[in-house]
């Protein structure tokens, strides 16, 4: 199994923590001492979890010099789908034209990359596919109450790619363990109602995200500091082995602390949330695909992912990369007025 191809896309459309000062009571300096975040990418209107997911995935063919027809499987990880059904997926596989491909959904919330790569990885390994085109794609702005500050500083949009393909045993590449975990009791700490859940008397239409920030921090550094102990172990690799370890992009606070506790050095840990805030199913493809732009990965190393959210649900992943070409993204940043940048 080799990850052969990266891709990202992110609306050119900026949201700064200034525009946000304007919009709820909050600072640049709070938003930035308690997350690191500075500013986030937002969709404009006409653009979707699916443009988006197919951007990113038409970069991600494009670096692995695979043709959309080529793929068997497109896994698609996102609690922000265009529509309930079809799914995303499926938008993705008719914008692509990827003829042969099967195409379904996966909602494991912030940790949906993880679960649909696994899933993706999985096809491959067992033999039921031979390339598999995996994609976290969100557009999280879409579940934001704006006037609510506790969540509407921590969100962007965004979307990322990678292509699967099976390997020979001579060629780096390799998925070396994954766990997956989830505590659906702690449902409750961060969520967004559905069809089957009228929103709460008194609370704004909807549906919303709702998080109890506090605890989702305290779960989230004990989740994810357990999980990636278990990845190393079931990989029987130490900390020292992991040349990168690319977490999910929430709060530079969780990240610094699982890194602590995980006796990682500094400059092995990526993160890109300044620019991004938590894109959710995105964080970790956006980030990766970055990262390999920037020369931070190099065939043979053992890259470390580590993703939690609601769900509860995380998860940490051990591959051996296999080399990835840069591909060219999408992401010119350009700062649009406030007016234009949020929805109404
Ligand atoms: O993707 C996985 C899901 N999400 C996460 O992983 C996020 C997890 N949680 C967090 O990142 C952090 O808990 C937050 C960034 C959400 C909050 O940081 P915190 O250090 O845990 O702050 P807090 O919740 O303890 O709140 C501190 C204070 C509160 O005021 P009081 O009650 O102490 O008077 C909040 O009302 O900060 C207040 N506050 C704000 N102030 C300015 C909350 N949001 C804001 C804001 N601007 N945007």
């Amino acid at each position: 199994m080799r990850i052969t191809g990266l891709g990202r896309a992110v609306p050119e459309q900026v949201l700064t923590n200034t525009d946000l000062e304007r919009m709820v009571e909050t600072t640049d300096e709070w938003i930035v001492e308690r997350t690191g975040i500075r500013e986030r990418h937002i969709a404009v209107p006409g653009e979707t979890t699916s443009t988006l997911g197919t951007a990113a995935a038409r970069a991600a063919l494009d670096s692995a010099g695979v043709s959309a027809e080529a793929i068997d499987l497109i896994v698609v990880g996102t609690s922000t789908p265009d529509a309930v059904f079809p799914a995303t997926a499926s938008r993705i596989q008719d914008a692509l034209g990827a003829r042969r491909a099967g195409a379904f959904d996966v909602n494991a919330a912030c940790a949906g990359f993880l679960a649909a790569i696994s899933t993706g990885m999985q096809f491959v390994a067992g033999g039921g596919a031979e390339r598999v085109l995996v994609v976290g794609a969100e557009t999280m702005s879409r579940i934001i109450d704006w006037t609510d500050r506790n969540t509407c500083v921590l969100f962007g949009d965004g979307a990322g790619a990678v292509v699967l393909e099976r390997g020979t045993a001579d060629e780096p590449g390799a998925l070396e363990s994954f766990v997956l975990r989830s505590d659906g009791s702690l449902a409750s700490l961060l969520y967004c109602g559905g069809p089957n859940e009228p929103a709460i008397a008194g609370s704004p239409a909807g549906p919303y995200i709702v998080m109890d920030g506090r605890n989702v921090f305290r779960q989230a550094v004990t989740a994810m500091t357990q999980a990636a102990a278990e990845a190393l172990a079931r990989a029987g690799l130490g900390v020292s082995d992991i040349a990168l370890c690319v977490p999910h992009q929430a709060n530079l606070r969780i990240v610094d602390a699982v890194a602590r506790n995980l006796g990682l050095r500094g400059d092995r840990v990526f993160t890109n949330l300044e620019r991004y805030g938590n894109t959710s199913s995105a964080s970790i493809p956006i980030a990766l695909s970055e990262a390999n732009d920037l020369g931070r990965l190099q065939p043979g190393d053992h890259l470390l992912m580590l993703a939690f959210g609601g769900g509860l649900a995380w998860g940490a992943m051990v591959v051996e990369w296999a080399g990835v070409r840069s591909a060219r993204p999408r992401d010119a940043s350009v700062h649009v007025p406030l007016e234009q940048a949020v929805p109404a």
